[in-house]
């Protein structure tokens, strides 16, 4: 059987095919399992999972082992999708060496075929060290979630024009430095537009307009389950939060007003086996 698997050429194809990137983001086995099947290109394992799943206020607390160990559970699962993991705040920073261990493991111990490295020109030494080490990068620019926190917020990037030609710069820059694919987030769609004719590799947007080579969300905000906040530019398709909480009620009444478990929930044993029991 030929092998469907999604590589970096494969993304690198659609761009010249234009035929449009599909990327969510996934952090366990099951909706690991459920992304794939429904034919999406990539799943990242963000460490935006640090905040839907593991409840911190942010990203930068996320650790390289909670990363690793989401990576592994969705690596399970996955037979078609490319698997991208996420770089945690402060594991590709420090020096070009430290960044080529952190993303050695993603590949090794959790299997991913890729890792996701933010922002622009302070990460290029890191960038270009993991390349050389032939893991595949991907960049991400714009709003960039773990240093915007420690400074402006999650806000719109680049409207003005320095600032929209340093996130062009990054971009250009990011792809001479070797990485596949980048990830432009919350940045008007002009900008996004000229950048991704500028580059040869993919671009996937978020918060980045409808000509970008891709798109991608987070799945928690796109499934309505996560209820803390929804950035503006995320689509809502169902409302699991909702979904969820009426099942637990639901079976919190059955419960509390024994309707629940029915005969069909039981086991049985021989009438005789019973009469003993009571008899002893
Ligand atoms: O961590 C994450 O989910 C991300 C996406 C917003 C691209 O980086």
């Amino acid at each position: 059987m030929a092998d469907q698997r999604v590589r970096t050429v494969t993304l690198q194809q659609m761009k010249r095919e234009g035929r449009k990137i599909t990327m969510l983001t996934a952090y366990d086995y099951p909706m690991a399992l459920i992304v794939d099947r429904a034919g999406i290109d990539v799943i990242l394992v963000g460490d935006s999972g640090g905040m839907t799943v593991l409840g911190y206020e942010t990203t930068i607390p996320v650790t390289m082992e909670e990363m690793l160990m989401m990576t592994r559970a969705v690596t399970r699962a996955v037979k078609r999708a490319m698997v991208v993991a996420d770089m945690p705040f402060m594991s590709y920073e420090a020096e070009p060496a430290e960044a080529v261990r952190n993303a050695g493991r993603f590949v090794k111990e959790g299997l991913a075929h890729a890792v996701k490295v933010e922002r622009g020109l302070p990460s290029l030494a890191g960038v270009r060290a993991i390349v050389e080490a032939g893991i595949p990068v991907m960049g991400h620019v714009g709003l960039t979630p773990q240093t915007a926190v420690l400074r402006e917020g999650f806000k719109v990037q680049g409207r003005g024009l320095d600032a929209a030609r340093h996130i062009l710069d990054d971009a250009l820059a990011l792809e001479k430095a070797g990485v596949f694919s980048i990830v432009l987030e919350a940045i008007p769609s002009a900008l996004a537009r000229i950048i991704t004719d500028r580059l040869t590799i993919p671009t996937i947007g978020i918060g980045a307009g409808p000509d970008c080579d891709g798109q991608v969300l987070v799945t928690h905000d796109l499934l309505g389950f996560f209820d803390r906040f929804a950035p503006k530019f995320t689509k809502q398709y169902a409302d699991l939060t909702k979904v969820i909480g009426d099942a637990v009620s639901r079976f919190r009444d059955d419960v509390v007003e024994a309707r629940f478990p029915e005969a069909a929930h039981a086991f049985s044993i021989d009438q005789e086996v019973e009469r003993a029991l009571l008899e002893e």
